[in-house]
């Protein structure tokens, strides 16, 4: 190898370089002895009944390609593994299988190609070797591209068992409330699992660093220790996918898709929290630092009303509101979610036009009750129509008392109180509507004091309340 090493590739900065891109040759080659050698040791075999012993004389001409494609594969797979990106360890057991198949291969060559009826033993041994020998290279060169575990990755427990191999990850249940997020199980290793361990992992460990798990990811690589408890700044992890994207050191490397700034954080919130194996995200961000972050990239601010499937609507209850003074619509094209509209009736809203409503409590998300006379005492029923995303109640003389009725619309996402008797019972109501994002509070009670403190404490709410929000 010296040899081709001292040649001058004048036309080349690195030498090197042309070596590898032979080598990269290697996993498109290796199909070619593989099935030369394959339908070689079958032919002979079946060369044995009288039907096919035609074939014969022909026979050794497919053990000379099978061993001549043998050899490309031996090279170019030796070209390949200059690049040392390869576990040393099943390296050299591929490369001396490889080699074992290549002399076997031309051993049977040899053989078969005297026409000779003495040996059958050796003859035949040869042939089996060859197969055996050819199926372990294959499965060890598998195991260097996908890693050891590629191929029983799926495999059921008892044959995983059988190789050793601890029962299958359970998968982490989806995260559907911030406050059973983990930081690590849930939040670190399936960034780790999504951008870092195609170059991390047991058959391919770049720069000596396993990402697979939180006890790999501590032990560090070739330079010792990546995170560094509680100090992100001095953690390599850390500087690492904080670099400029240009920069030799960033990773991932060769411009795989970076982590995103919200992962970063999470990461930077994680190793300076005392980068835990495990622990509640709410637990540990006692001061509010990166909830906010998780709870969106989490996705939970998504609201999951609209995938859901409701049935379609009575249509003699919707005859009956229309006639009573509503205007109903269907909100979308693929599904029965309904608005409802009564601010236009010249009527005031009674008890039973409530009840109506509450026959399309699966349906019903937005609902514009506004100048219709509603009181603190309907609201008891409006609170039941838990489907609600987006509820104008202005013009209307109803007060704290009544609002607190609202607690359980899960997935309220706008609410109008402008115009109303409203004041300080909002500070226990909003803490319960989780998904609130806009609230209209200008001629209510609430003072501009009050406005303010909710508006620091809410970050992620907007509140309209004078001329501007105070986002
Ligand atoms: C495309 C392959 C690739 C991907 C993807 C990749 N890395 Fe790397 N990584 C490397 C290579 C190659 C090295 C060794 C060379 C070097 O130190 O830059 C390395 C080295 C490192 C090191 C230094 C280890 C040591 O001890 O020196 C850290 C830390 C690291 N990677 C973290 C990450 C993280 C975190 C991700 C995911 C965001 C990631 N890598 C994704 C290829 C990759």
């Amino acid at each position: 190898m010296e040899l081709i090493l001292m040649l001058n590739f004048g036309f080349l900065e690195d030498p090197a370089d042309i070596l590898i891109f032979f080598g990269r040759f290697h996993p498109l080659v290796v199909h070619l002895p593989i099935g030369f050698l394959i339908l070689a040791a079958i032919a002979q075999f079946a060369s044995r009944w009288p039907k096919f012993q035609p074939i014969q004389p022909f026979l050794h001409y497919l053990w000379a390609l099978g061993s001549f494609s043998a050899f490309l594969a031996v090279l170019f797979g030796y070209l390949l593994s200059l690049s040392g990106d390869y576990d040393t360890d099943t390296l050299f057991w591929h490369q001396w299988s490889g080699i074992m198949v290549l002399a076997l291969s031309l051993a049977c060559y040899l053989v078969f190609k005297k026409q000779g009826k003495n040996a059958q033993f050796v003859k035949w041994s040869l042939v089996v070797l060859v197969a055996i020998t050819i199926t372990y290279t294959g499965h060890l060169g598998g195991n260097l591209t996908h890693g050891q575990t590629y191929l029983l990755e799926y495999a059921p427990n008892p044959i995983r068992g059988m190789a050793g191999l601890p029962p299958k990850k359970e998968p982490r249940p989806k995260v559907t409330v911030l406050d059973s997020a983990d930081i690590y199980l849930d939040l670190v290793q399936p960034m780790m699992d999504g951008k870092c361990v195609s170059c991390h992992n047991p058959g391919k460990k770049k720069g000596d660093l396993l990402l697979t798990s939180y006890s790999e990811l501590m032990k560090g690589g070739e330079n010792g220790e990546v995170v560094v408890v509680g100090d992100a700044g001095a953690s390599e992890l850390f500087r690492r996918i904080t670099l400029p994207e240009n920069h030799d050191d960033f990773m991932p490397s060769e411009g795989k898709r970076p982590l995103t700034d919200e992962e970063v954080d999470i990461i930077e919130f994680w190793i300076t929290a005392g980068a835990f194996p495990k622990g509640y995200v709410t637990k540990l961000d006692s001061k509010k630092e990166i909830t906010e972050t998780v709870y969106t990239y989490l996705g939970l601010d998504k609201n999951s009303i609209f995938n859901q499937t409701v049935d379609p609507p009575n249509t003699t209850l919707i005859d009956s509101l229309t006639d009573n003074g509503f205007i109903i619509n269907r909100l979308m094209r693929d599904n029965y979610f309904l608005d409802a509209n009564f601010s236009l009736s010249e009527r005031k809203i009674a008890r039973t036009d409530l009840d109506l409503l509450l026959n399309l409590k699966e349906q019903l998300v937005w609902l514009d009750l506004s100048h219709s006379g509603v009181t603190d005492e309907h609201l008891q029923k409006l609170g039941q129509l838990e489907n609600l995303v987006k509820l104008n109640l202005s013009g209307n003389v109803i007060s704290d008392n009544g609002i607190q009725h609202l607690s359980k619309l899960a997935h309220l996402e706008s609410l109008n109180l402008y115009d109303t008797k409203v004041s300080e019972g909002l500070i226990d109501l909003l803490p319960k509507l989780s998904r609130l994002k806009s609230i209209y509070l200008w001629k209510t009670h609430i003072g501009d004091t009050l406005a303010v403190r909710l508006q620091e404490e809410y970050k992620n709410l907007t509140i309209i309340y004078k001329r501007e929000t105070y986002k």
